[in-house]
């Protein structure tokens, strides 16, 4: 089974992703995983601390000469900034923040304990894994794209064209170039506020062939695993499957996506309000998904709080802080899907090399092309 872990806290000396299951022989680059680091550590509104990182991956294991072995890859990200030992106790838990649960959880007044963990630095270990991922699902034509939907409540209306052109040619990482201008705006204004935004992102996979996933059993619905990997991304508050919430005021006959024969005989489908999974599968159109992020809670004009020492009222703890990170949150959801559909597409094909998971998909393929028998 293919699966990650992560280790490290935002100011130790790093970043650690453990990656186990990738088949032997598989091509391994980090090219793409550097790119994607620096693309989460980019988009219009992030803090002062971006500018101090500088990304980069290294494979400590599991690879010999640009291929999987088979045995876990470690990758390492370096944190420029590792003064955690010398950072002075925060007392002033900041709503919206795991600071107050954890505190009560631990029973310690310092909630440095655990915002150095629960902090987002800790996504560059997932944007890494799921870069790997990502590139290996390229292997068998499977892309994963991300891109910002909305932010601060302005909605976009992405482009159809040349979309991967387009949102790499946008501070935002969004697909509409006409509303770039309106939502840097709505970032430097909130900005000026002393406030944060927060927005909408997709990620659409096209290629993933159909039947990953299962209907069997709760815990192989694709579906569910891939709502479950986007809401565990900080900032996070909800996750729709192609119509989503959408979905619950449209009736039946609005909502599915009717079968029928193309002209070279094989089965399509008239539209994808399913986002493509049925029953907890890909059925072979695009999978879409989208999350809401929420306004990151650090404001430069601090929420009210209660400090742990005194116990008087008292405003949020403040440290340089990002006002919107919804650019980011879409390069890291691209990450945890293409992990979860990288493990969906092992879990049905398996195989110990590289070579024997490459037969296996194709003899699948092929035997589409027969469907229906
Ligand atoms: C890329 C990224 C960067 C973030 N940067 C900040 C930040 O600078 N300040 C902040 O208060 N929250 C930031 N957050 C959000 C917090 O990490 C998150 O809200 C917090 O850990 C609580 O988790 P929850 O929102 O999932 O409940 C960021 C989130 C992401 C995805």
């Amino acid at each position: 089974m293919l699966r990650y872990s992560t280790a490290g806290e935002s100011h130790g000396p790093c970043l650690v992703a453990t990656i186990d299951g990738f088949p032997y022989g598989t091509p391994v680059s980090l090219d793409h995983v550097n790119a994607e680091l620096a693309r989460r550590q980019g988009g219009y509104g992030r803090g002062a601390r971006m500018m101090m990182e500088k990304d980069e991956a290294v494979a400590l294991s599991g690879v010999r000469h640009g291929h999987a072995l088979g045995s876990p890859i470690a990758l390492q990200i370096m944190n420029r900034v590792h003064n955690a030992e010398d950072l002075h106790p925060i007392t002033r838990p900041r709503p919206g923040h795991a600071d107050l649960a954890g505190a009560m959880k631990f029973g310690t007044s310092d909630v440095r304990d655990i915002s150095e963990r629960s902090s987002a630095r800790e996504t560059a270990a997932r944007v890494a894994a799921g870069a790997l991922a990502a590139s290996f699902l390229r292997l068998f034509d499977i892309d994963v794209f991300g891109f910002v939907l909305e932010i601060g409540g302005i909605e976009s209306r992405p482009s159809a064209d040349e979309v991967r052109r387009v949102r790499d040619s946008s501070d935002l990482y969004g697909l509409d170039p006409q509303i770039d201008g309106r939502w840097k705006e709505a970032v430097d204004g909130a900005k000026a506020a002393g406030d944060t935004l927060g927005g909408v992102f997709e990620v659409r996979v096209s290629g993933a062939p159909p039947g990953l996933g299962s209907h069997a059993g709760w815990e192989e619905k694709l579906d569910g695993a891939l709502a479950r990997a986007l809401m565990s991304v900080q900032t996070v508050k909800a996750v729709e499957v192609g119509a989503g919430f959408g979905a619950a005021r449209l009736r039946g006959s609005e909502m599915h996506d009717e079968i029928a024969k193309g002209p070279d005989g094989r089965l399509v489908r008239t539209r994808n309000n399913a986002g493509g999974i049925e029953g907890g599968m890909t059925n072979g159109q695009p999978v879409v998904c989208r999350a809401a992020c929420k306004p990151i809670s650090t404001l430069r004009k601090s929420l009210g709080t209660v400090d742990l020492e005194s116990g008087e009222a008292a405003a949020a703890a403040y440290e340089r802080s990002d006002v919107c990170v919804v650019p980011a949150a879409s390069v890291i959801g691209e990450a945890v899907v293409a992990f979860e559909i990288a493990r969906a597409f092992l879990d049905k094909f398996g195989g110990d090399s590289y070579e024997e998971t490459g037969r296996r998909h194709e003899s699948y393929r092929k035997g589409l092309e027969r469907f229906p028998p």
